[in-house]
């Protein structure tokens, strides 16, 4: 309970601010982006107080962490690899966050680089050195690893959930005609 509160302190500003609950209407991993970044924010924040990290600063940082508007597909900023400078261009523009926040922003898909390293035949398009994306300090993997575990939750729970559903219905119109 207590964490909760500090929690919500350390956010309000974030979360109530018209630009941030604007992720509501973009779609990411079957979920919106506002609830992924909340998701991500508070295992960051947990993470951080379990590991004596700076749990504002991950807090904050994961909230922000893919703070860009609109789609990933078709717009170059919003690229896998773009969109962590973009999120955080945008963190600074809208929110008064530090730079040391601003550097865990940038380095958050560090997983994708790291996969991309070991696995160049996926988004072959896509050219990345993954030096370029390792996070600088313990909050920067904290919240590079909170995405990961938020992503495969959300891919599974929403994504698998909502194709099931899908084939559930054809199933049932098929069976019915
Ligand atoms: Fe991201
Ligand atoms: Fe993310």
């Amino acid at each position: 309970m207590k964490l909760n509160k500090e929690y919500k302190e350390i956010t309000r500003d974030i979360i109530n601010n018209e630009y941030f609950t604007a992720l509501k209407n973009d779609t990411h991993h079957g979920t919106n982006r506002y609830d992924h970044c909340k998701r991500v924010s508070y295992l960051s924040f947990l993470m951080t107080k379990l590991l004596r990290g700076k749990s504002e600063d991950a807090a904050k940082a994961g909230l922000l962490h893919d703070f860009f508007f609109g789609n990933t597909a078709n717009i170059e900023a919003n690229s896998y690899l773009n969109h962590p400078k973009t999120s955080a261009i945008n963190a600074k523009k809208y929110f008064s966050i530090n730079d040391f926040e601003a550097e865990i922003i940038e380095t958050h898909m560090y997983h994708y680089a790291l996969v991309k390293k070991a696995l160049p035949f996926i988004n072959h398009d896509d050219k990345v050195i993954a030096k370029d994306y390792k996070p600088k300090s313990k909050e920067g993997y904290i919240v590079c690893i909170s995405d990961l575990l938020v992503s495969i939750f959300e891919l599974g729970f929403f994504k698998v959930r909502y194709s099931f559903c899908l084939y559930l219905i054809f199933i049932i119109n098929i069976i019915r005609y």
